[in-house]
């Protein structure tokens, strides 16, 4: 099988990597790069559990070539917070026991990340539309549902100041 070099930004840091021509950015993710927050559940874009950020944008990494990433930036949920420290949205769910078998949840906060990225201060509405692609097999979506908008009010508070 023919190889491409794609270089493109993964997590903030730059990357060159060989991959096979028609390959998926999830296989690239996963069986390449060793990064398996990403979740590789249905393969063929019906669960969202492979959803990753492009560029800023919610996208199913399962159905993404990943020749097609070449000078995209990518961001995983590896990538959402420094290592050992929990994004907010990461602390909402844990908090609020949003995650159960936690096979939908990096597809959830990044779905959401890209929500509140764009909209800070969205409806519950809004919250639902923004995760109607992911699919949860446990928890019922409210404890997810309450957990994003959570993080949302969090993260519109305006940092303390020092005394
Ligand atoms: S694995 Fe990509 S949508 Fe299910
Ligand atoms: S927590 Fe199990 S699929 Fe959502």
């Amino acid at each position: 099988m023919t190889k491409v070099a794609v270089e493109f930004t993964l997590n903030t840091r730059e990357q060159n990597e060989f991959v096979e021509t028609g390959s998926t950015l999830l296989s690239a993710l996963r069986d390449r790069l060793g990064l398996y927050g990403t979740k590789a559940g249905c393969h063929q874009g019906t669960c969202g559990a492979c959803t990753v950020i492009i560029d800023g944008e919610p996208h199913l990494s399962c159905l993404t070539l990943a020749e097609r990433c070449r000078g995209k930036d990518v961001t995983t949920l590896e990538g959402l917070a420094p290592a050992g420290a929990l994004h907010p949205l990461q602390q909402a769910f844990m908090d609020g026991f949003a995650a159960q078998c936690g096979f939908c949840t990096p597809g959830m906060i990044l779905a959401a990340k890209c929500l509140l990225d764009r909209n800070p201060d969205p409806t519950r509405d809004e919250v639902v539309d923004a995760i109607s692609g992911n699919i949860c097999r446990c928890t019922g979506y409210e404890p997810i549902i309450a957990a994003i908008l959570t993080a949302a009010q969090g993260l519109r508070k305006p940092a303390r100041k020092r005394a």
